[in-house]
């Protein structure tokens, strides 16, 4: 986990962080932070052992610390959140003694989050388990905003699943 600290301890992910924090303060909706992140990360890599899927431990984690990171970008600047994060990504990474392939990897992941078509079936695995460890991690049955949610009612969950 020593890459994974190196990405949470770093300065420009610290600072996204508490941008985040503050931009959410009031949101009554899904949050992007730490916790989040978390949840994503630890769903990522129970899937990847379920699947045998045998991604890098690491990946799994820097992909789910970051996919989300420069949302506060998408509130202050109207920048898409994947692209922020990506953005962000390409920075801290480098720092934490990603290689460029693994940079890669990561950035495509966390780019195609959002976007379903093309990433259960076609992408890269990792992108496949960020992505569905991203929805899963919500815990819309007992969401006390889910009525104004904007989230389509067949993609909630609306109860515990594996
Ligand atoms: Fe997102
Ligand atoms: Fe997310």
């Amino acid at each position: 986990m020593n890459r994974i600290n190196q990405i949470l301890f770093h300065p420009k992910y610290q600072y996204a962080l508490e941008q985040n924090g503050v931009w959410e303060r009031e949101r009554k909706f899904c949050r992007h932070g730490i916790e989040h992140f978390l949840d994503v990360a630890r769903l990522a890599y129970i899937y990847n052992l379920e699947q045998g899927l045998d991604i890098d431990k690491d990946l799994i984690y820097a992909a789910a610390l970051l996919h989300d990171i420069g949302r506060y970008q998408q509130y202050e600047l109207e920048i898409p959140h994947e692209k922020a994060s990506a953005n962000l990504a390409d920075e801290i990474l480098p720092e934490c003694s990603f290689s460029e392939e693994e940079q890669a990897q990561i950035r495509e992941a966390i780019l195609g989050h959002r976007n379903k078509e093309g990433r259960e079936n076609s992408g890269s695995k990792l992108d496949s388990l960020l992505y569905r460890a991203d929805k899963m991690s919500r815990n819309c049955f007992a969401c006390a905003a889910r009525e104004a949610c904007k989230w389509p009612e067949h993609k909630m969950n609306m109860e515990i699943c594996d």
